[in-house]
C-alpha cells in the first residue's frame, strides 16, 4: 500500500500542502518545530481519523482557522482510493472516494498505517490503559469488525456501570434487564479477548526473530494478561464460567458503581526470558522491545491483510546507537513506502539517502531536494 499524495489545509502549521511520496522511501529533515511531526501525524490521521499524540482534534486545525481539511491518494494492488477528512469545532466528516463515510469502521481499515515515534517507549513503561489502546486500534486496522464489537462492548459496559451505580442507590431494579446486558457484555467480551489472543500469538510468530537479529539477545516474547479467564476452544463454557464469575462478583461491582473485570482491563507484557522488561530492561532493551512488536505487525499486515502498511518514522534513529540503527535498516527495504524523518541527515547512512526521495522542511513549507526515478 502507498500514499501517493497528500493535500493539507490549515492542519496544525501547514496553511496549505500538496505534496507527491515516492512509492519506496521518503525522508522529511528540517530543524526542530518547522513540521515533521505534524506532517506525519496528519498521515496518521487520514488513515485512523484521530492523532497519535493528542485527544483532542480540535488541536489540530490550524490557529485562529475553523477548518483542517486532509486529502491523501492511496493506492493498493493497483486500485487508487481518495480518503479525505475534514475537522471542525464541532464535526469530523470522513469521506472516501467522494462518497461520505458515515461509519469509522468503514473507513479506518482502509489505509494501514505504523507509526515509530519517541514517546513509543510508553507503550512498555505507561499505563495498561496505553496497551489496550494500541491492541484496539491495531486490530481495527486489520479486521473491520473488531472496531464494531469493540464499540459495542463499550456500549454495554457503560450501560451496565450506569445500572450498577443505580442499584447501589435503589433497590427498585430490573434485575432480568441487568442479567441481559451482562449476558451482552460477556458475548462481546469473548470475541474481543478470543481475537487479542490470537493477535498476540500470531505476533510472537515474528518478534522473537526480530529482536534477536536487532539486539543479539534470544527469549523475547509478548504475554497477554487478559483479566478475565476464557476457554479459547469453547465459547459456551466460557459464557458459563463468565456468568458465574460476574454473579460472584455483583456485591462488589454495585460497591465500586463498575464492572471489575472485562476487556477493559486486559493488557500485555513485554517479557525477555520471561522476565517483565518494564521492571527490568534498559532503555535500549525497552525501545527495541517496541519496535519489534511493531516491526511483527508488518508481518501480520502482509501475511494476513496481503498488503504493506505505510511506515512513518518520526526521528527514531537519533535515539539508536550506529549498529542498532543498521541492524533496524535491514527491516526498512523499497518494498515498504516508509516515511522518516529526521533534524540531522547524519542520522541516517548515505546508502539509505541515495535510495530515497528527499525533502526539506521549513517553516510547514516542504521543499523537494532530491526524487527517485519510479523504476528504481
Ligand atoms: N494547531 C496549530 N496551529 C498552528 N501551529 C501549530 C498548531 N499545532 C502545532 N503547531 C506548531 O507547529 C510547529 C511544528 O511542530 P512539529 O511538532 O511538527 O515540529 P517538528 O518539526 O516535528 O519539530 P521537532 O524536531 O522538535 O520534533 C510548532 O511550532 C507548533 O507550535
Ligand atoms: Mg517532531
Amino acid at each position: 500500500m502507498i500514499l501517493k499524495k497528500i493535500e493539507l489545509i490549515n492542519f496544525r502549521n501547514y496553511e496549505h500542502l500538496s505534496t507527491r511520496f515516492y512509492k519506496g522511501i521518503n525522508i522529511i529533515y528540517g530543524d526542530n518545530a518547522q513540521g515533521k511531526t505534524n506532517l506525519l501525524e496528519s498521515i496518521y490521521v487520514l488513515g485512523l481519523t484521530k492523532s497519535h499524540r493528542s485527544f483532542i482534534d480540535n488541536n489540530l486545525i490550524r490557529k485562529d482557522k475553523e477548518k483542517a481539511i486532509i486529502k491523501g491518494s492511496i493506492n493498493n494492488g493497483g486500485l487508487d482510493t481518495n480518503l479525505s477528512i475534514s475537522i471542525d469545532y464541532k464535526n469530523k466528516i470522513l469521506s472516501m472516494d467522494d462518497s461520505l463515510i458515515k461509519k469509522t469502521s468503514d473507513y479506518i481499515s482502509n489505509m494501514n498505517i505504523i507509526i515509530f515515534y519517541p514517546d513509543d517507549l510508553e507503550l512498555l513503561k505507561g499505563s495498561p490503559q496505553n496497551r489496550r489502546k494500541y491492541l484496539n486500534l491495531e486490530l481495527s486496522q486489520l479486521y473491520s469488525n473488531y472496531y464494531i464489537v469493540s464499540n459495542d462492548y463499550n456500549k454495554l459496559l457503560k450501560m451496565r456501570n450506569e445500572y450498577l451505580k443505580k442499584m447501589n442507590f435503589n433497590n427498585n431494579v430490573d434485575m432480568n434487564y441487568f442479567d441481559i446486558l451482562t449476558n451482552y457484555l460477556i458475548d462481546k467480551a469473548i470475541i474481543l479477548i478470543k481475537m487479542r489472543y490470537k493477535y498476540i500469538e500470531k505476533i510472537n510468530a515474528y518478534c522473537e526473530t526480530i529482536y534477536k537479529d536487532i539486539m543479539n539477545l534470544d527469549g523475547f516474547q509478548i504475554k497477554y494478561c487478559p483479566s478475565i479467564d476464557i476457554d479459547y476452544k469453547d465459547d459456551d463454557l466460557s459464557r458459563k464460567n463468565l456468568k458465574e464469575f460476574y454473579k460472584k462478583q455483583l456485591n462488589y461491582d454495585i460497591k465500586m458503581c463498575s464492572t471489575s473485570y472485562g476487556p477493559h482491563k486486559d493488557d500485555f507484557e513485554f517479557l525477555l526470558n520471561e522476565n517483565n522488561l518494564k521492571l527490568f530492561g534498559s532503555q535500549g532493551q525497552q525501545r527495541i522491545a517496541v519496535l519489534s512488536l511493531k516491526l511483527s505487525e508488518i508481518e501480520i499486515f502482509k501475511k494476513y491483510k496481503n498488503t504493506t502498511p505505510i511506515l512513518l518514522l518520526d526521528d527514531v534513529f537519533s535515539e539508536l546507537s550506529d549498529d542498532k540503527k543498521n541492524n533496524l535498516l535491514k527491516y526498512i527495504s523499497k518494498d515498504i513506502q516508509t516515511i522518516i524523518t529526521t533534524t540531522e541527515l547524519n542520522n541516517l547512512n548515505e546508502k539509505l539517502i541515495k535510495k530515497s526521495k528527499l525533502f526539506k522542511i521549513e517553516s510547514g513549507k516542504l521543499i523537494k531536494i532530491k526524487e527517485v526515478k519510479e523504476n528504481e
